[in-house]
């Protein structure tokens, strides 16, 4: 299977907020954002295995700047790390005021995906070829997030 590099399936999705996304208030709701999130994030996990892949989770996310209606929001997602059947990866979004032109940076979150075949089962996914120290340093993070999933001791049987 060939592997393929960061850069050929990084992907950059943007999309103005409407009032559908919104409170009463105008305030966009963060699982709009999370939705869109996924979206982009699936696109990256998608074009790597030229096939499918189901959203196995999504990563603590915080929200550091509102979004209103009308701002234009970018969501830029690239791969950090492949493992057997799983893909981390990493989107970073931002928001910007279409009159004024401020760009707020608003999350950054982390989500894995698992590629699978037409019956659900996981199935080996391309390796990631790492070009960069910066793409280097994101996989060892997400060698280090991995291991503390695996660590962390099974929630109690209600
Ligand atoms: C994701 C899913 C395919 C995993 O199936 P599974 O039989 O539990 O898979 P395994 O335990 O063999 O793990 C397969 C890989 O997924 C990873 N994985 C499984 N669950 C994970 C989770 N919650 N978070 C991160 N990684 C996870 C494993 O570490 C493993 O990685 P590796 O192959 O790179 O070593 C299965 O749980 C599923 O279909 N979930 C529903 C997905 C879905 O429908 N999402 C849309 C939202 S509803």
């Amino acid at each position: 299977m060939d592997g393929k590099t960061v850069a050929q399936t990084r992907v950059l999705m943007a999309r103005s907020m409407q009032p559908t996304d919104a409170n009463g208030y105008g305030n966009v709701h963060g699982g709009a954002i999370m939705r869109f999130v996924d979206e982009a994030a699936g696109a990256v996990a998608i074009r790597h295995v030229r096939g499918r892949a189901v959203t196995a989770s999504i990563e603590h996310m915080d929200f550091k700047a509102p979004v209103h209606i009308g701002d234009l929001v970018t969501v830029t997602a690239y791969m950090t790390y492949v493992g057997k059947t799983s893909m981390e990866v990493e989107c970073q979004v931002a928001a910007e005021n279409f009159v004024t032109g401020e760009v707020r940076a608003v999350s950054t979150c982390t989500l894995t995906f698992v590629a699978i075949d037409s019956s659900g089962h996981p199935v080996p996914a391309p390796p990631l070829i790492l070009e960069s120290a910066e793409e280097r340093a994101r996989w060892d993070a997400a060698v280090r997030r991995r291991e503390q999933r695996h660590t962390l001791p099974p929630p109690p049987l209600a």
